[in-house]
């Protein structure tokens, strides 16, 4: 149990140590630190044998749970170094807390927080060397758990693992800052109500391939998904949430089950609010967009998300037409919300909602 736990640490010997790729060729989640953690849950000890040890294969049994019937969730959240040196995490306890969430829909143990941050802080001090500098770049930090359990039975798993990995990315998007193009579909739902939409479970990303296939072969970077019932609500896109600006509204739809509740989308909401913006979570329909955009009321629309950031959006494409977004540029809003959210989580500018979390 975690009170009488101790993280045991194994460091990787120095002449053992990977070496970092250059910041011009981080891409996204391709290269993975010296270290990870990891620990175990079982009905009769909990929580137990957490370790940081060097970053290694796993050995599972080919029965384990997560094999079969999918029973993994994960979080994305990210360390930054400030010119001085510094290091932070952004919202971390938010992404514990949302990964509790997940765990409580899919049947799986709740995370002690405070020691798995514990065990966070510990896990990104020890590969700091690996935290990239380089404007845009940082440390993404994937928290996963899964069902580990030999069993073919379905039910829930018996025992899980728990596990941290890291890795130094640049922008998700090929188009980095620049505008991206969402591809709307009408064909395919992502989540239902009374579904796992709001859990960020492995299936959930399983089951958007083939629309972001679809998209990606017509040239578009991302899919843009509406309610599973009427196909007519903006719902969210492949990896992060989506905003409107219309008029002097900034609207994103409402949390109702079906869409994951980003801590991106959240500060957005904190500190656009905090600017006088009139932000309002209310369910909007395509064809809403499609008028904003056609009689020009629709001023800029992006997307947010941990991977993301700020995404700006430069294109939509809906029923095979194609509609021109703020002229393919990036907004006003959009510009400045991407640079003060960088400015926050890298210690450059004060933090007015206590968002960020010092490491060491
Ligand atoms: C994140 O923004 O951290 C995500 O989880 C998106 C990811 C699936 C790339």
């Amino acid at each position: 149990m975690w009170k009488d736990l101790d993280i045991s640490v194994t460091r990787r010997e120095p002449d053992q140590q990977k070496s970092k790729p250059g910041l011009e060729n981080l891409g996204f989640g391709v290269h993975f630190t010296d270290h990870m953690f990891l620990m175990k849950w079982d009905r009769e000890n909990g929580w137990h044998d957490a370790e940081i040890c060097p970053y290694q294969n796993f050995s599972m049994d080919p029965a384990a749970m997560v094999y079969h019937y999918g029973q993994a969730i994960f979080e994305g959240l990210k360390a930054y170094k400030g010119d001085d040196g510094q290091i932070f995490m952004f919202r971390p306890e938010d992404n514990l807390e949302r990964m509790n969430s997940s765990a409580l829909r899919m049947c799986m143990p709740r995370l002690p927080v405070e020691k798995v941050l514990k065990a966070l802080k510990a896990l990104v001090y020890l590969d700091r060397d690996w935290i990239p500098t380089a404007d845009g770049a940082t440390l993404y930090i994937r928290p996963t758990m899964i069902g580990i359990e030999p069993v073919l039975g379905v039910r829930p798993s018996e025992q899980y693992c728990f596990y941290v990995i890291m890795s130094p990315v640049g922008a998700y998007y090929a188009e980095g800052f620049n505008p991206t193009k969402i591809w709307v579909t009408d064909k395919y739902v992502r989540s239902v109500k009374g579904g796992v939409g709001h859990a960020k479970t492995a299936g959930n990303y399983a089951a958007s391939l083939m629309a972001a296939q679809e998209a990606d072969k017509a040239g578009y970077t991302q899919v843009l998904w509406l309610d599973a019932h009427e196909h007519k609500y903006i719902e969210e896109v492949g990896t992060s949430n989506i905003f409107f600006k219309i008029d002097d509204d900034l609207i994103t739809p409402p949390l109702g089950g079906s869409i994951l509740g980003g801590i991106t989308r959240d500060s957005v909401i904190q500190l656009a609010k905090s600017w006088g913006v009139n932000v309002k979570e209310q369910q909007l329909s395509i064809t809403e967009v499609i008028a904003a955009i056609e009689d020009g009321s629709l001023k800029e629309a992006f997307g947010s998300g941990t991977a993301a950031v700020i995404s700006p959006i430069g294109e939509l494409c809906y029923k095979n037409k194609q509609y021109v977004v703020a002229d393919g540029k990036t907004g006003e809003l959009s510009q400045r919300l991407f640079e003060e959210l960088q400015a926050i989580q890298n210690g450059s500018q004060d933090d007015p909602f206590n968002w960020i979390v010092r490491v060491g």
